[in-house]
């Protein structure tokens, strides 16, 4: 038995059934969300029992025509809305009102032919092939991470270590150079900044566009201010050549191939912050997840930690160990469906459209489609509400249709970064894997909380258990 079982099992009020909030028997109207706000800050605790088990659900927002809207849980609508017809599908306004004023037009918040363009050159920079060599540095940054998760006496939060080791990696994988101080800065100024989401939310809801853009754009101002800095600093390094083989410089490159131009400051600051703000909070909410779901199930770890000293015998994981460690791929997968970071994707219809027999959304509606309830529906999962890793081994998912599961969206606008933060999870997991037991020990007091990244509702205070290697 190992220390992970031994500890698990004397934590009190531990729970097997991986959190989730009661949901409400009705709808939560605008008058009770303006009473109690926090609803708008976690979305998710407002969506009423029958959305869990309905495969369309109208909504209704206030009196406008622009908070009508549908809820909708079939595979087959879905893959219409994302795929077939997603040029009739944009995404929703208030949804980029609130990113713009940030992110400006980098690839998350562009539209049209000036994103399909962004879309093409940054494709090949992350195919799966393209980013092995990024591999070595995902591994160095989880090993001091294990490191520094070793050395502490006490229980520590290891939600904030997932976030410091996937900012050092998205920091360097971004920059290609050791710019740390800055990247810390420029996470704070991102992560500040959405901290004041909540009254962004409200500014969009409540106010008319041109009132709600000025609210929101004094309140991301001095943020962007700071990000417009930085870039120049990038692109003063790239100009003295040294970065050239990172995310930045690589696309700064193609661009310049594509057109003969090179990128403006916008555009740079753009997309340093755009992949900043998408490529690292996403990843350290889903190992924070995973760090939770294996608290409550330690036999999981277990199994982790015996695929990975077979695969490696003790030396450090490569991007070629990756094929031959399903079962942990296969824990980040069920950790991404229990707990999606992005738990819901909001589209709004330019025309009226049918996207099922007999369901027709009108022009100007909202559509929520949301990983959150999808990957809770019983039509596509069994035992939805269960920690079950094995659906995603071999055959057993087969059958599942492709849009039942949206942890990166889907369509043309499907995260460009899957492949990048998948591999990164699982060499980060498997590394800590070799190394330690890790254990949550509040579990009992976690909720998962949706704004913009869906995150444990409190810090993960976690303690670990050194492992003896096997080859040592
Ligand atoms: C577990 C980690 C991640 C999750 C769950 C995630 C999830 C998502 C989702 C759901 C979307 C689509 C949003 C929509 O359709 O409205 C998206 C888009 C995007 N993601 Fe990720 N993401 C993750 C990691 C990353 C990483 C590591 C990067 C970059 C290094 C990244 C960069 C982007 C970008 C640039 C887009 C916009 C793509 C476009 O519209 O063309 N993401 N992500």
């Amino acid at each position: 038995m190992s220390a992970v079982e031994d500890f698990g099992s004397d934590v009190p009020g531990r729970t097997v059934v991986p959190a989730r909030p009661t949901p409400p028997r009705h709808q939560v109207g605008l008058a009770r969300a303006l009473i109690q706000p926090a609803i708008l800050t976690n979305l998710i605790a407002s969506f009423p029992e029958a959305w869990y088990r309905e495969r369309f659900s109208r909504f209704r927002i206030g009196v406008s025509a622009s908070g009508r809207g549908i809820v909708i849980n079939d595979a087959d609508a879905i893959r219409h809305i994302l795929v077939t017809a997603a040029d009739n599908f944009p995404k929703e306004d208030n949804q980029l009102a609130v990113l713009r004023p940030l992110l400006g037009r980098g690839l998350l918040t562009d539209e049209g032919e000036s994103w399909r363009r962004k879309r093409q050159l940054a494709a090949p920079i992350f195919q799966h092939a393209a980013l092995k060599e990024f591999a070595p540095l995902f591994v160095r940054a989880a090993e001091r991470s294990a490191h520094r998760a070793l050395s502490q006496k006490n229980a520590f939060p290891i939600d904030a270590e997932m976030t410091r080791v996937t900012l050092d990696i998205i920091g360097e994988a971004i920059l290609g150079c050791d710019l740390e101080s800055d990247v810390e800065d420029i996470s704070n100024t991102v992560g500040g900044t959405l901290d004041k989401f909540p009254g962004m939310f409200l500014a969009g809801v409540l106010l008319p566009p041109y009132g709600r853009d000025r609210v929101i754009e004094a309140l991301v101002a001095p943020g962007r201010r700071s990000l417009t800095k930085f870039a120049r600093k990038i692109i003063k390094h790239a100009r003295d050549n040294q970065i050239r083989s990172s995310l930045i410089g690589k696309l700064m490159d193609a661009s310049k191939a594509d057109s003969g131009e090179d990128m403006t400051l916008d555009n740079v600051r753009d997309e340093i912050a755009t992949f900043l703000l998408a490529g690292h909070e996403t990843t350290a909410t889903t190992l924070s997840w995973v760090w939770y779901l294996l608290s409550l199930y330690p036999d999981a770890m277990v199994r982790i930690q015996d695929e990975v000293d077979q695969v490696a015998e003790g030396r450090a994981l490569t991007a070629d160990d990756l094929s031959s460690l399903p079962y942990t791929r296969a824990v980040v997968d069920e950790a991404l469906r229990l707990y999606p970071p992005v738990a819901n994707l909001l589209r709004k219809a330019n025309e009226t459209t049918e996207v099922a027999p007999g369901i027709t959304v009108k022009a100007g509606e909202r559509v929520l489609i949301s990983p959150w309830l999808l990957h809770r529906h019983e039509t596509y999962w069994s035992e939805p509400e269960e920690f079950r890793p094995e659906r995603f081994l071999g055959e057993a998912g087969k059958e599942r249709p492709r849009h039942a599961y949206l942890p990166f969206g889907g369509g043309p606008r499907i995260c460009i970064g899957s492949s990048f933060s998948l591999m990164e999870a699982v060499l980060i997991l498997g590394t800590y894997a070799q190394k330690m037991g890790v254990q949550v020990l509040n579990t009992a007091e976690v909720m998962p909380q949706a704004r913009i990244v869906m995150r444990p509702s409190v810090r993960l205070r976690a303690v670990t258990f050194p492992r003896v290697q096997p080859n040592a």
